[in-house]
Parts: structure tokens; C-alpha cells; sequence
């Protein structure tokens, strides 16, 4: 799909032009001009009430007068005063939802009285969300569902001043580039688990590499996780024929080379059928999604490299899978983790835990600013933050603080929980330095307890994902998240919005 900026929409046929449209006595600028052109057509049926200004109705006319346009899409935008992100939102989501049933393949969105001064916002926005809503996963199917996706060219027409043109043009860029990413992250996330694991995670690694020179990806195997003493990944995969492989993607785009570089690492267990403290059988499909968390890693590795930010960024896939077997390991398992420090296996479920805690040790190798994790780590954050807000726990709270603001911007909600030593006490274990799971209560907070002990070296957050990362039911599928925040947090990071 192409996306441009246009400014100008005179003396150009167009195939379908979609127009907001404020509840207002007065027509606006772009409308009014369109209204002289059709000689009053417009305005005749906005007064019958022919045409809907409520947001989000849509009105499609066809054959209007002396235009030069095949069909014209109204969206009701509602009053201007109340119009902000939100409502926005939704009038790129009902426009384009037409223009997938409506089969279109050419539109022109008039933002001109829109837009004002905000065409950074505007364009990043409207590329994402009919990135968002054009997507399907159905390379599995051999009957594709109906209607197919005939869109294949979006212009936005932006007015105002250089500036704001100019910025337009920036909120395209990203938006592209984040958007690629978010479907890139989807598409890995969704695949199935016979065909996703942990080598195909590491091919992936290696595709990027091989398109982007800025990148270069190291694949760790199970040999070489046993040279690095990860006691605790390599118990994790030891019931699962696949092999577990850790996936390293570095990105150098600082001018120095030896800057230290903001670390990813993302849980990627292929499938967590739970192991021997195995998972009820409903839902456990879902258990596929276990590696969303990698999966965004991968995503925004992509997304900097296309955008080419100057910073360095390591990226880390933890590839795994959790199955029960005569080789799985078991709970009462004493486990010596990288870091030297022992764990006692209470519940073979806790695994994300275990696979991050030695991924947590090996990033120390290169001196990070700062370690972000991604995980779709406890149910208990779907119980705590429902399925809006990612989970954020952090032993900076500067760290904790600027993700959260990059979740705003970004639209990709995150909370900061609380973590402190009260919690501690609950992964005491009577035989091992400590346990990998503890009771029920703030199980979100307790898991985060057990990665702190093992990123006391430099500024760490974590990101649970549990109830962000897919949908479950009808629209079941992955969501992209949180690659839409880690991009922002980046950009903010090199000051580049
Ligand atoms: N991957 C799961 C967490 C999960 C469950 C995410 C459901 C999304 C939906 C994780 O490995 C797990 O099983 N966690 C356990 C931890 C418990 C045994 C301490 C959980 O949350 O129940
Ligand atoms: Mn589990
Ligand atoms: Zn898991």
C-alpha cells in the first residue's frame, strides 16, 4: 500500500475522496469549495439531512456534480470543539471501513480542516490505523474471507502552513515504519507453534540482518547456553524436542559505536503448554502467544532500523518452548541460574521467569544504558490491568516514568506498578536462593520481584504483557503491542518528534 502527501486536490480525478464533516450551520473551508464546484449539490443535502455529520456516520455519493470525483465518502465528525485523538480515530476507522467493503483501491482523505497544526499526529495516526485495519492473517486459509483488501494507494491532503506539511511528512514516515513493524510483530505472533519456534525465531533474526547491514544477529543454540551456565532457559526447553536458541540482533545507528546501547528482551516461549504443572486444555492454543513479547522485539528492531535512529540498540529474542515429557524438568527442581544464584522449582507454569532471568544476566556483557524486558508473563496482570493497559515494573522510576509517556503518545496504554521489598519475602524458598513462583496474590508484582534480583547491575524496566500482546475470541489474533510505545520511547529517546 502506498501513502503520500499531497497538498493541493484541484484539477486531479479522483477515484474516492473522503471528506469529515463537522455538525455546524457553516460549511467549512475545503467543504465549501467543494459545495461551490457542485453548485450547491452538497449543501442542498446536508440540509434534507441526506448526509449525516453524527461521528462516525458515513455517506458515499456517487457521480456529484462537476467534480472530478468517482465517489465521495462523508464522515460525520461531530462537533468541532469536542474533536480530538479519539474522535479522529474513528473517523479513520468508519472511512476505511467502507473502503474494504466498498472495495476502493484509490483515496484521497481531505484533511485540510482537520488537520490544522496537528499533521504530524493526523498522518501518523490515520497510516497506522488503516495499516490496523486492512490487516489479515490468512495465509493458512485456502478460502480467503470476502470482501479482499482492494486499497492499494492513500493520499492525505494536508494544508496549513510549511510546518505543518512538513511535519505530516515526518508522522508519515514513523507511522509507516511503525506500522510495518506492528504487522511484522502480528504475523510472527500468530503463526502457529508447529511451525514458530525457537529456529524460526532465529531465522528471522537473520533475515533482518541480511536486509539491514545496520544490524547483526547472533544465534546462541543449546550448546552454547550450556557454555553460559543459563541453568534456568535451558531446564525450561529440556521437555521439548525443539531446540531453545537465544537470538541476538544488535543495531548500530549511534555515530558512536561504542555507546552504550538500550537493551531488549523479549520472552519467547514458541508454546507454554505449562509442562509438568501443566495448563488446563481450554485456551491453551493461545499459549502460541508466548512469544509476543520476542516477537515485539523483533518488530522494533525493524522499525529502527528502517527509520535509522541514531542509537544503539541490542535486541534479544529468548526462543523456548515449555513441554512435559520424561525430560521436562519437574517442580521441587533445583535450577543454578547464570547469575550463580540457585532457584527452586515450585511450578513448571513459571517459566517466562526462568528463561529471562539468565537472558537478564548475559545482556550485563554490553554495558547497557538502560534493559527493557517484554513478556506476556502472568495472568494476574489481566486481573490487575485488564487487557488496556501493559504492565510496567521498574527498579528506576525515570525509566518506568518515560515509558509510560511514550504509551501515551503512542496510544499504546502502559501503568507502572508498584515493587518494593514487602513483596519480596513471598519468593523465599526453604532450599534454593529462591522460588520461581509464589501464591496468587500480586502475582504480577511477585514475578517482577524475581527479575529484579537478577538486573541489580543497571536501570531495568519490565513490560508484562499478558493481556495486551492478542485478543482471544471472535477477533482473536495478535495486537502488535507494545511495539508502537518501544518505538516512541526510542524516538524520544534521540529527540525525534
Ligand atoms: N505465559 C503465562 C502467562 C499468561 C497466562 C499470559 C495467560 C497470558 C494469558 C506464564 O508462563 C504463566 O503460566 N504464568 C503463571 C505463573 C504462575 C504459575 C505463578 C500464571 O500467570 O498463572
Ligand atoms: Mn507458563
Ligand atoms: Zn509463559
Amino acid at each position: 500500500m502506498k501513502f503520500s502527501i499531497i497538498s493541493e486536490i484541484k484539477k486531479q480525478k479522483i477515484p474516492c475522496l473522503v471528506v469529515g464533516l463537522f455538525e455546524s450551520d457553516k460549511l467549512s473551508p475545503a467543504i465549501k469549495q467543494l459545495d461551490t464546484i457542485s453548485e450547491g449539490w452538497i449543501s442542498q443535502l446536508i440540509k434534507k439531512g441526506e448526509i449525516s455529520t453524527k461521528l462516525g456516520d458515513t455517506t458515499l455519493l456517487y457521480q456529484v456534480p462537476n467534480l472530478l470525483v468517482d465517489k465521495l465518502l462523508f464522515v460525520g465528525c461531530g462537533k468541532e470543539a469536542d474533536f480530538n485523538e479519539k474522535e479522529y480515530k474513528q473517523f479513520v476507522i468508519k472511512a476505511t471501513g467502507q473502503i474494504i467493503t466498498k472495495q476502493i483501491s484509490d483515496v484521497v482523505f481531505l484533511l485540510s480542516d482537520l488537520n490544522k497544526s496537528k499533521g504530524y499526529q493526523f498522518a501518523r495516526q490515520l497510516v497506522e490505523e488503516v495499516h490496523q485495519q486492512v490487516y489479515r492473517f490468512d495465509q493458512f486459509k485456502v478460502k480467503k474471507k470476502q470482501p479482499a483488501i482492494a486499497l492499494s494507494s492513500v493520499k492525505l491532503a494536508i494544508s496549513g502552513s510549511k510546518e505543518n506539511i512538513k511535519q505530516a511528512k515526518l508522522g508519515l514516515e514513523h507511522g509507516l515504519a511503525i506500522s510495518s513493524a506492528i504487522n511484522a510483530t502480528k504475523d510472527l505472533a500468530n503463526l502457529p507453534p508447529n511451525i514458530c519456534n525457537a529456529a524460526y525465531l532465529a531465522a528471522q533474526g537473520q533475515q533482518l540482518a541480511k536486509s539491514h547491514t545496520s544490524i547483526k544477529t547472533t544465534v546462541v543454540g543449546e550448546a552454547g547456553l550450556k557454555k553460559l551456565k543459563m541453568g534456568a532457559y535451558l531446564a525450561v526447553g529440556e521437555g521439548s524436542a525443539n531446540e531453545s536458541m537465544m537470538t541476538i540482533m544488535e543495531y548500530q545507528g549511534a555515530a558512536n559505536k561504542k555507546a552504550k546501547p538500550i537493551v531488549l528482551v523479549g520472552k519467547g516461549l514458541t508454546f507454554d503448554s505449562g509442562g509438568i504443572s501443566i495448563k488446563p486444555a481450554a485456551g491453551m492454543d493461545e499459549m502460541k502467544y508466548d512469544m509476543c513479547g520476542a516477537a515485539s522485539v523483533f518488530g522494533v528492531m525493524q522499525a529502527i532500523a528502517e527509520l535509522k535512529l541514531p542509537v544503539n540498540v541490542t535486541g534479544v529474542m529468548a526462543g523456548c518452548e515449555n513441554m512435559p515429557g520424561s525430560k521436562a524438568y519437574r517442580p521441587g527442581d533445583i535450577l543454578t541460574t547464570m547469575s550463580g544464584q540457585t532457584v527452586e522449582v515450585m511450578n513448571t507454569d513459571a517459566e517466562g521467569r526462568l528463561v529471562l532471568c539468565d537472558v537478564l544476566t548475559y545482556v550485563e556483557r554490553f554495558n547497557p544504558e538502560a534493559v527493557i524486558d517484554i513478556a506476556t508473563l502472568t495472568g494476574a496482570c489481566i486481573v490487575a490491568l485488564g487487557h488496556h493497559y501493559t504492565g510496567v515494573i521498574a527498579n528506576d522510576d525515570e525509566l518506568a516514568a518515560r515509558l509510560v509517556t511514550a504509551s501515551k503518545q503512542a496510544s499504546d496504554k502502559a501503568w507502572q506498578l508498584p515493587m518494593d521489598d514487602d513483596f519480596q519475602k513471598q519468593i523465599d524458598s526453604p532450599f534454593a536462593d529462591m522460588a520461581n513462583a509464589a501464591g496468587r496474590d500480586g502475582g504480577t508484582i511477585t514475578a517482577g520481584c524475581f527479575l529484579a534480583r537478577f538486573t541489580e547491575k543497571y536501570q531495568w524496566a519490565h513490560l508484562d504483557i499478558a493481556g495486551t500482546a492478542w485478543k482471544s475470541g471472535a477477533a482473536k489474533g495478535a495486537t502488535g503491542r507494545p511495539v508502537a510505545m518501544l518505538v516512541q520511547y526510542l524516538l524520544n529517546r534521540v529527540g525525534k518528534n
